[in-house]
């Protein structure tokens, strides 16, 4: 398949580029790079030691991957001529600004949906003008959904309206709709916006959509890194760093391991190996023409409080002095709710998990524990203070 990657330079991306390529594909990205800028502006830096874009270079064409700068938001008609030139069969998406917490900060709620709305945007464009079979993943994510009282669907479901009085006669009806989507952030709502946007482009204009809805990705290294100038970045800050990588990293420090409130936040997780191998798999059985296909892309649901207690438990194995602790929640969410995803459709298509959540968290330790200086330097970025309200407190530990 030759696919186009957006977002190239990222977590997920620098991962993608490495995988595809070393499995036969012919791989292309682009990237701002903006999230190294933005991770350094919150005062962080990745944990690991990642090469510079410019070392990157050489690294991907000596893997055939052409490797470009380019703004998906800013540059549309760049994007359009990149994707003529290169006439891919697949663009996978991750061009976003992927942070619930930077969303809310007062002033960025605006610039991260407006960069996630026209980066996706010109991509769909660029497909529509030039290579209209063209397979389009986009990255969503588990959170659309927020946290319902129902199993959530992949996507879609039926609906059943029960005597609903309309007029004067009472409707009992089913139908099959999107299923509801609930945001809890100004991210996540651009995400919802994006989705809503590829059921349009694929109605409407007759693309070829897969929307991944992904959980939480954890680990810092699959095993086409094979040195270290080939390791993707691993975020810990509050705004970039995700719950099990944050958490592996304050374990490391001796840090506590800081639970958001009650820590009954239930979500999908999967390690990093395991997105690959999904979109592998997605890029390898394609959507339609027309079909807006939703994927619910996760290895199994974890609550926080558990994950804490699973990477405590790893790290005095590991002879680190791990403890956890409960903080302020900054967040406005359930802490205790009921939480049943349907993930079935990737199993369906060949997904085996890698591995238990327990072994990869064991892996990140060991490997993280090479950088303990570089994560030591930035402490200060560990505990929250970006609270949903807009206030910027330090959360204190309940
Ligand atoms: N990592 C996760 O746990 C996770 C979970 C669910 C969904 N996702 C989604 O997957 C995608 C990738 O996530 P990630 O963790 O690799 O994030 P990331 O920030 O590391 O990667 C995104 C990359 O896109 C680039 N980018 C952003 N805006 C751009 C633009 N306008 N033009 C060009 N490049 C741009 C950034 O510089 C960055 O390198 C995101 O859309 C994210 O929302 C990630």
């Amino acid at each position: 398949v030759r696919v186009l990657i957006a977002g190239a330079d990222g977590y997920l991306g620098w991962s993608l580029l490495l995988h595809l390529a070393a499995r036969g594909h012919v791989v292309a990205g682009f990237d701002n790079l903006s999230r190294r800028a933005r991770v350094r502006e919150m005062g962080s830096d990745s944990a690991t030691p990642i090469a510079s874009w410019a070392a990157r270079l050489p690294l991907a064409e000596a893997r055939g991957i052409e490797f470009l700068l380019a703004d998906a938001a800013g540059s549309p008609d760049l994007i359009a001529a990149t994707v003529r030139d290169f006439k891919p069969d697949a663009v996978v998406q991750f061009a976003e600004i992927p942070s619930a917490p930077y969303s809310m900060i007062p002033g960025r709620e605006w610039e991260v949906q407006q960069n996630n709305l026209a980066s996706t945007w010109s991509i769909m464009n660029a497909i529509r003008k030039h290579a209209p079979d063209c397979h389009l993943v986009k990255l969503g994510t588990m959170g659309e959904y927020g946290t319902p009282n129902l199993p959530i669907p992949e996507g879609y479901a039926e609906m059943l309206v029960v005597n609903r009085r309309v007029g004067s006669v009472d409707w009992s009806q089913t139908d099959t709709v999107p299923f509801p989507r609930q945001p809890g952030s100004f991210y996540h709502a651009s995400k919802v916006h994006g989705t809503i946007n590829l059921a349009l482009a694929a109605k409407t204009w007759g693309l070829a959509c897969t929307d991944i809805q992904q959980g939480v990705v954890f680990g810092c290294e699959t095993a086409d890194m094979t040195h270290p100038d080939l390791l993707t970045r691993l975020d810990f800050d509050e705004y970039f760093g995700t719950a099990i990588n944050r958490f592996c990293c304050q374990a490391v420090i001796g840090h506590p391991i800081t639970v958001y409130g009650k820590g009954g936040q239930t979500r999908g997780f999967l390690p990093l190996a395991d997105s690959m191998q999904c979109i592998q798999l997605i890029l390898e059985n394609p959507a339609g023409a027309g079909e807006h296909r939703v994927i619910n892309q996760i290895e199994s649901t974890y609550s926080v409080r558990e994950l804490a207690h699973i990477v405590r438990r790893e790290a005095l194995n590991l002879g680190m002095p791990a403890r956890v602790s409960h903080i302020d929640n900054p967040r406005d969410e359930a802490e205790e709710h009921f939480y049943q995803v349907e993930a079935e459709k990737l199993r369906v298509m060949g997904y085996v998990p890698s591995t238990g959540v327990g072994a990869e968290v064991r892996r990140m330790l060991i490997t993280l524990a090479k950088y303990k200086d570089r994560i030591e330097k930035f402490r200060h970025v560990l505990v929250p203070q970006q609270h949903w309200s807009g206030e910027k407190i330090p959360c204190a530990t309940t």
